[in-house]
């Protein structure tokens, strides 16, 4: 069934590709921006999280609503706050809310907020629907990105992650908005776990840059949380796309050394 949909966070990295995949399910697709945009194929609503600004207009009359923006940040709390607000004034739709697995267990600021808000979701009196997923390959390969100017490629020790496509977590988000509130739904995570300075050496494959990789030994309690595999799920490897296939498809080959 067609429903009225605004998503926030549509323009980000999983916004982009869930945008596609409800308009051609049929949706009526509104998107929250802070900025203006180019006429595009959904509708645009510009408003801020922070602040709240345009949020009550922007989800009168939507039967469902995706939450996706994220400062990366103690202000995803506020803006979480703010949008369940204006949603509540403005009537009474799903609400889909994107996590990360094993957040109650690694001692991460972003995680702690991320936490805060699956709470405010989940207290908001509203329909809801948590999915929880492990870290996008984007992420990895962003890691990586981050450190082209040095060396040498950094990577904590005994660390291993489990990486899933955002296409594969879009085709998920879409089931899930189409569908009846479901409350905290299966976690889902990538076909493979791989140990970071694994990953990292396949990354700089892909693009073609000579470094060498180091496993450091980084001290830490976030750390010591990631190294016990807090933040994976082998069970719910339920995806298919491989990192080596995301860089084989995302024109990692052949980048800027
Ligand atoms: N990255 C990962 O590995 C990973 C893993 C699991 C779950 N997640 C979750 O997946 C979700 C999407 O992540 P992503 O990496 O796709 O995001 P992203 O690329 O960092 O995009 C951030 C989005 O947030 C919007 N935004 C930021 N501040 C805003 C504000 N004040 N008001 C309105 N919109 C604002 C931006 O919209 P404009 O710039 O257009 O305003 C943008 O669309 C997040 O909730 C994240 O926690 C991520």
């Amino acid at each position: 069934m067609a429903r009225q949909v605004l998503i926030t966070g549509g323009t980000g990295r999983l916004g982009r590709t869930l945008v596609p995949r409800l308009l051609d399910a049929g949706h009526d697709v509104r998107v929250l921006t802070r900025g203006r945009r180019e006429p595009a194929a959904h509708r645009w609503v510009v408003g801020d999280l922070r602040t709240g600004s345009g949020l009550v207009a922007a989800a009168a009359g939507v039967d469902v609503v995706i939450h996706l923006a994220t400062t990366n940040g103690r202000g995803d709390v506020a803006a979480t706050g703010n949008l369940i607000e204006a949603v509540r004034a403005a009537g009474n739709p799903h609400l889909v809310y994107l996590s990360i697995v094993g957040i109650e267990n690694v001692a991460l600021g972003y995680y702690r907020a991320k936490l805060a808000c699956e709470q405010l979701v989940e207290r908001s009196g509203l329909p809801w629907t948590i999915l929880r997923t492990t870290q996008f390959h984007d992420l990895i390969a962003a890691l990586c990105e981050a450190q082209r100017l040095l060396p040498v490629t950094l990577m904590p020790s005994r660390v291993h992650f489990q990486p899933v496509d955002v296409s594969e977590v879009a085709d998920q988000m879409l089931t899930y908005a189409a569908g009846p509130a479901a409350n905290r739904v299966p976690d889902i995570g990538g076909p493979e776990v791989r140990e970071a300075a694994d990953l990292a050496r396949s990354y700089l494959r892909a693009v073609g840059r000579r470094r060498p990789v180091w496993a450091a030994p980084v001290p830490g309690k976030a750390v010591r949380d990631f190294r016990a595999g807090h933040h994976i799920t082998p069970d719910r490897a339920v995806t298919r796309i491989t990192f080596d296939d995301f860089l084989a498809g995302s024109g990692a080959h052949g980048r800027s050394r």
